[in-house]
C-alpha cells in the first residue's frame, strides 16, 4: 500500500459539494482530496453530518437538484463528475457500485430476489435467462448465502437484515465493478452480523479485487478492512493517513475521540467516552477549525486561523494546530 501510488483507480481532487437552502448556501464536502488504488479500500468515518454520504453521492452522479459541485474526480483518468447523464449510467451500472445502509433502498420488494439478480446479467452482460439464473446463484454463494438456490425464489421480506445486506452486496458485485461505494452498510446490523459483513467484504475485495471506499461513522469498522482512512469532520478533511497510522498513531482531537468512542470487548461498555457536544450547523460554522468549540486543547489560534491540512509524517495528512507531541510555542 503506498499513498503515493502511480496505479490510482480514483483520484478526487478538491472536490466540493455545496447545496442552496432558503437559509443560504451550505458547504456539505469542503475541497476533499484522496487517491484509491486498485484493489485499495479507503475508509471514510466521521459523525453524522460530516459530508460522507454527499462525497458518495457526487462520485455517484445521484446529487439532489440544489447540490453544486465543483473540483474532480478522475476514475482511470477521466473526470466522472462532468460526464453526460447516459455515459454516468453506464459507469453506474458496470464500473462503480453503491451500497447502502438500508438493502430496501434498492431491492424491489414486490420482486423475487432472484429475478432481481437476474436482470442485471440479462441488462448488462447480455445473458440469457439459464446463464442469469446460474451467474446469480453462484454470486449468492459467493456472499455466503445459504441454500442460495432456493433463496432465489424468495421475496427480500424474507430475509433478515444481515440476509438482505448480502444480497445487496451480491447485486452490486454482479457486473464486478472497479469501485464498491459502501455507505454506512453495516450500521443498521446487530454486532455479530455486522461482523459477518465485514467479514465477508474483506474476503470479496481479495476474491474480486474490487477497490472500496466504506463509509461508516464507526472507526472500529475500518480497523480490519482498510488501507487508508480519511476522517471528516463538518465537511473537512481532520486525518488523513494509512489505515495503521490513523489508527495506531492517531494525531488529530477528533480521531482520537472518535477512538474513545468505539466499544471494545475488554472494558464496560457503560464507561464509554464520546466526544462532548455536537457537530456544528453548517448554515452556521464556528470561526477558526470547525472542531474547535468540542475541542479540548482548543487556543487562541485555533478560534483564529483554519489549521491547513498537512503533511506532518511520510503519507499521514492533519488540520491541526497542535502540534503532533502537545502544544509548542
Ligand atoms: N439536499 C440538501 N440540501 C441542503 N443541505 C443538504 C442536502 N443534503 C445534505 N445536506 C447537508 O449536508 C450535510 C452532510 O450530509 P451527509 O453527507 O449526508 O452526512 P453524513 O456524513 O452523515 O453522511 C448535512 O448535514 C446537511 O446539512
Ligand atoms: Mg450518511
Amino acid at each position: 500500500m503506498s499513498l503515493l501510488s502511480t496505479e490510482n483507480l480514483l483520484e478526487v481532487e478538491n472536490l466540493r459539494v455545496s447545496f442552496g437552502t432558503p437559509d443560504g448556501f451550505v458547504t456539505a464536502v469542503n475541497d476533499l482530496n484522496f487517491t484509491l488504488g486498485q484493489g485499495e479500500t479507503l475508509g471514510i468515518v466521521g459523525e453524522s453530518g460530516s459530508g460522507k454520504s454527499q462525497t458518495a453521492f457526487a462520485l455517484m452522479g445521484l446529487l439532489a437538484n440544489n447540490g453544486v459541485i465543483k473540483g474532480e474526480a478522475r476514475f482511470e483518468g477521466r473526470n466522472i463528475l462532468s460526464l453526460h447523464e447516459k455515459e454516468m449510467n453506464r459507469i453506474r451500472s458496470k464500473e462503480i457500485a453503491m451500497i447502502f445502509q438500508d438493502p430496501m433502498t434498492s431491492l424491489n420488494p414486490y420482486m423475487k430476489v432472484g429475478k432481481q439478480l437476474m436482470e442485471v446479467l440479462m441488462l448488462h452482460k447480455g445473458m440469457n435467462k439459464a446463464e442469469a439464473f446460474e451467474a446469480s446463484v453462484k454470486m449468492l454463494d459467493a456472499v455466503k448465502m445459504p441454500e442460495a438456490r432456493k433463496r432465489m425464489n424468495m421475496y427480500p421480506h424474507e430475509f433478515s437484515g444481515g440476509m438482505r445486506q448480502r444480497v445487496m452486496i451480491a447485486m452490486a458485485l454482479l457486473c464486478q465493478p472497479k469501485l464498491l461505494i459502501a455507505d454506512e452498510p453495516t450500521t443498521a446490523l446487530d454486532v455479530t452480523v455486522q461482523a459477518q459483513i465485514l467479514t465477508l467484504l474483506n474476503e470479496l475485495k481479495d476474491d474480486f479485487n474490487t477497490s472500496i471506499i466504506m463509509i461508516t461513522h464507526d472507526l472500529g469498522v475500518v480497523a480490519g478492512l482498510c488501507d487508508k482512512v480519511l476522517v471528516m469532520y463538518a465537511g473537512q478533511t481532520m486525518e488523513y493517513g494509512s489505515a495503521e497510522d490513523v489508527f495506531y498513531r492517531p494525531t488529530h482531537p477528533y480521531t482520537q475521540g472518535l477512538l474513545q468512542a468505539i466499544p471494545r470487548l475488554d472494558t464496560d461498555a457503560g464507561i464509554l467516552s464520546t466526544i462532548p457536544g455536537n457537530p456544528p450547523n453548517l448554515l452556521n460554522l464556528p470561526p477558526g477549525c470547525p472542531f474547535q468549540t468540542r475541542c479540548e486543547y482548543a487556543k487562541d489560534r485555533c478560534v483564529e486561523n483554519i489549521p491547513p491540512l498537512e503533511e506532518f509524517a511520510s503519507g499521514q495528512l492533519r488540520a491541526c494546530h497542535k502540534s503532533v507531541d502537545g502544544w509548542v510555542a
